[in-house]
């Protein structure tokens, strides 16, 4: 095989075969093809696209050309869940111990963040003492013991995607359906699970923009999961303003647990008065929407109804609560922290960002928000930056609400005075202001379950 002959293939539209995959992926990971050829292939699949087919044979390549993750001394059927990335989403927060209480085993492998979105790791890491520095045997025997334990990526995971986005992303061709659904797929597979749940965001937070877009990403990846042997669904949610309130290592920390105290879910989801619990509940919708299909997915509960009510009692009853803080400390952490979170890393100042103008909140870029969290010390601009874990926004309004002109839209926490004008300014102008009432889109749009 001659890897010119490949481009040349998929350049006049040609059809892959499983054989002409894996010579192309192995090629490129041992570095016997080198950069421009690569480049030029993948540029082909941009414009020529991949059937299914291709798609999956790409896909099981990349997870084939590093470890797979070996879960089976776990006990249960093993689910994951993944997000393709947004602003202000701690959902493993509430939805991990959400599972893990209801007797799920959670054997999750999170990154760190990079840019406008925040990582899990960086997230849980704002609670004194915990890591993810824990050894193969550890990780199993959490799970084992308690259900749930998380730690990072392993350098070999997917070693080809790793080297084929950094690729991507100096070359144009990121934006691929075929190419995204398999870089996020390959590492799923390889990360071991029975059953992945996804939750695909849509909006100015997200890589797909537009709400059809995420659908079809969804359905590849649901089919590319299926057909490799995991049960797999895909959770269309709305990624047009930050997921929540609060945007920020620590804070995120705060809002999850603040999910996870609910008394009444159904109670707490209906009530719209107040624009804070509006936030929340936008956060408690998604959660409970990926823990329903999680479990689902475990075959623990077969009728959806019955698995969401279970999602909600596990919260009522402080189940999950407890779960969080009994995993946090097996990770090193104060456990102490879940149950009182004034323990949490707290920034020096919280400033108050006030509306420009009178009326009702339209639209907001949410990447902008990310990079605002960014600009206050929150997120890394390069991945050797020391990240800040007490600052970040705490967003008092949502789409649709109204907002009278000097009102307090958001607080923002801070640690340096010399960023503080600018992060206001970039957070106000974030956001648009209209005359005319604006109507709130549902924050689950649809679920794909094949
Ligand atoms: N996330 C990934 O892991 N890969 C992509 O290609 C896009 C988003």
């Amino acid at each position: 095989m001659r890897m010119y002959d490949l481009i040349m293939k998929k350049r006049n539209g040609g059809i892959h075969t499983k054989e002409e995959i894996e010579y192309i992926v192995s090629g490129f990971t041992k570095g016997e093809i080198p950069d421009y050829q690569m480049s030029a292939w993948l540029m082909c699949v941009y414009y020529q696209g991949m059937t299914k087919e291709e798609t999956v044979f790409l896909t099981t390549a990349m997870a084939d050309s590093g470890e797979r993750l070996d879960l089976s001394a776990i006990e249960g059927v093993k689910v994951d869940k993944h997000s393709t990335g947004g602003v202000g989403d701690k959902t493993t927060f509430i939805v991990a111990p959400i599972l893990a209480s209801c007797g799920v085993p959670i054997a999750k492998m999170s990154g760190r963040g990079l840019g406008h979105t925040g990582g899990t790791i960086d997230k849980l890491e704002s609670i004194p003492g915990f890591h993810v520095s824990i050894s193969e045997e550890t990780f199993i025997s959490n799970v084992n013991r308690i259900k749930l334990a998380l730690v990072g990526q392993t350098g070999n995971l997917a070693p080809a995607d790793k080297k084929i986005y950094a690729l991507r992303d100096v070359t144009a061709t990121v934006d691929s359906l075929p190419l995204i659904a398999s870089s996020i797929m390959s590492k799923k597979l390889a990360a071991g699970a029975d059953v992945i749940v996804l939750d695909v965001k849509c909006g100015s937070g997200a890589f797909m923009k537009e709400e059809k877009d995420a659908i079809a990403l969804a359905k590849t990846m649901v089919e590319i999961g299926n057909m490799a042997g995991k049960r797999t669904y895909g959770i269309i949610t709305d990624m047009n303003e930050p997921l929540g309130c609060k945007v920020g290592n620590a804070l995120e920390v705060c809002e999850a647990i603040e999910v996870l105290r609910i008394k009444d879910v159904k109670n707490y989801l209906s009530n719209d008065e107040n624009h804070v619990q509006k936030g929340i509940a936008r956060l408690l919708e998604v959660s409970l929407s990926l823990a329903t299909y999680m479990l689902i997915g475990s075959g623990k509960e077969t009728d959806e109804t019955k698995a969401r009510e279970a999602c909600m009692e596990a919260i009522e009853s402080g189940r999950a609560l407890d779960k969080l803080a009994e995993f946090v400390g097996a990770q090193g952490g104060d456990a102490g922290c879940i149950y009182n979170t004034d323990k949490l890393p707290k920034a020096s100042c919280i400033v108050p960002v006030y509306a420009p103008k009178s009326g009702y909140v339209a639209s907001c870029n949410t990447s902008e928000v990310g990079m605002v969290s960014l600009i206050l010390g929150g997120g890394r601009e390069t991945k050797d930056s020391i990240i800040d874990l007490s600052v970040g926004i705490d967003i008092h309004k949502h789409i649709g609400d109204y907002v009278e002109k000097g009102e307090v839209f958001a607080y923002l926490h801070a640690n340096r005075d010399s960023v503080v004008a600018e992060a206001s300014k970039r957070l106000v102008s974030a956001y648009t202001i209209s005359d005319t009432p604006v109507v709130a889109t549902p924050i689950v749009k649809q679920i794909i379950t094949k």
